[in-house]
């Protein structure tokens, strides 16, 4: 299939997925679930899920219940967005297109809507139809790719610190593969562990996943500086204003562009002893590194 056809067909999936799991707008209170379906159902592109569904067909093509798994993905990523955007964080005004969620729904909401769909997307894991086991380890995937130690939260800690510190390459690597690369890696690593990858197979997805979510934020840099806001989606040219640790800021623009296109290789080699099979997760990192919003 086309790659632009799989996009299309895996993140309306994804998107019927959390239409279901996360409560209707009129369900009480209705405020948190304004909020959090305001969010969700914005147009963000759904690269995590859609890597989730690839991941999943690379080791055993169509798994019933794997949309749920790539919902609680976005769930994640969702709040980490609403909460980025905050005023204690990087302030700001625009997001998917549309003013962020705490201008619609106020600070409080916009943190509450967060914590819920953090909230939810565990909830969705502990009642996956597959093995306690596969659920548990599901669990530990997420938590640990959200969480403080090389995961978004600690990534995003070091990038407020890192506004106020000289920008070095080492901090810089250790922020993007955190604050992102992270959550990306946990996409193709829970898409695979449902599927019942071997460990061969859990190995070269973890590489891939690797190498696309440092790609991943380093074209979101390079983006932040060469697009508009209107293009984007979000506020351009932030990064710069607000001092922040990224891979134009240390390394130039040329060499950030060199620097996604050999993590673009290296992801095309781990995945390489997967044949026919990858083809479609080949498709999407090199649209990681060439996409334009
Ligand atoms: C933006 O993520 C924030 C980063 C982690 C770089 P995306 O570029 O995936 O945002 P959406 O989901 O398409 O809005
Ligand atoms: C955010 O990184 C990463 C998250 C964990 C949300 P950025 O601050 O660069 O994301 P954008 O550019 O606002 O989407
Ligand atoms: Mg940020
Ligand atoms: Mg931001
Ligand atoms: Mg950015």
């Amino acid at each position: 299939m086309d790659i632009s056809d799989y996009i299309a067909e895996s993140s309306a999936r994804a998107e019927r997925a959390l239409n279901v799991l996360v409560p209707v707008e009129t369900a009480l209170p209705v405020t948190i679930h304004k909020a959090m379906r305001y969010s969700l159902f914005a147009g963000g592109k759904r690269i995590r899920p859609v890597l989730c569904f690839a991941a999943c067909e690379a080791v055993a093509g169509q798994v019933p219940g794997i949309e749920n798994v790539a919902a609680t993905l976005e769930m994640i990523h969702t709040y980490s967005l609403i909460h980025d955007d905050l005023p204690a964080l990087d302030n700001d005004d625009l997001r998917r297109g549309r003013p962020t969620n705490h201008k619609v729904f106020g600070e409080a909401m916009a943190i509450l809507a967060g914590d819920s769909l953090l909230t939810l997307a565990f909830e969705v894991l502990g009642k996956l139809p597959t093995t306690p086991d596969k659920a548990i380890r599901l669990v530990a995937e997420l938590a640990t790719a959200s969480g403080t130690v090389g995961g978004m939260i600690g990534g995003q800690v070091e990038d407020l610190e890192g506004e106020a510190q000289p920008p070095t390459a080492e901090l810089l690597d250790r922020i993007h593969r955190a604050k992102t690369g992270a959550l990306l890696r946990a996409s193709v690593r829970m898409g695979a562990i449902y599927a019942g990858a071997n460990d061969v197979q859990l190995t070269a997805l973890s590489n891939y996943g690797e190498h696309i979510g440092l790609a991943f934020q380093i074209v979101d840099d390079l983006l932040d500086v060469e697009q508009s806001s209107e293009a984007l989606g979000k506020t351009a040219g932030k990064d710069a204003a607000q001092h922040k640790i990224t891979f134009p800021a240390v390394h130039g623009m040329e060499a950030s562009r060199q620097m996604a296109a050999r993590e673009l290789t290296m992801a095309y080699q781990a995945v390489e002893l997967l044949g026919e099979r990858a083809e479609q997760l080949r498709s999407i990192a090199d649209l990681i590194v060439h996409r334009k919003a």
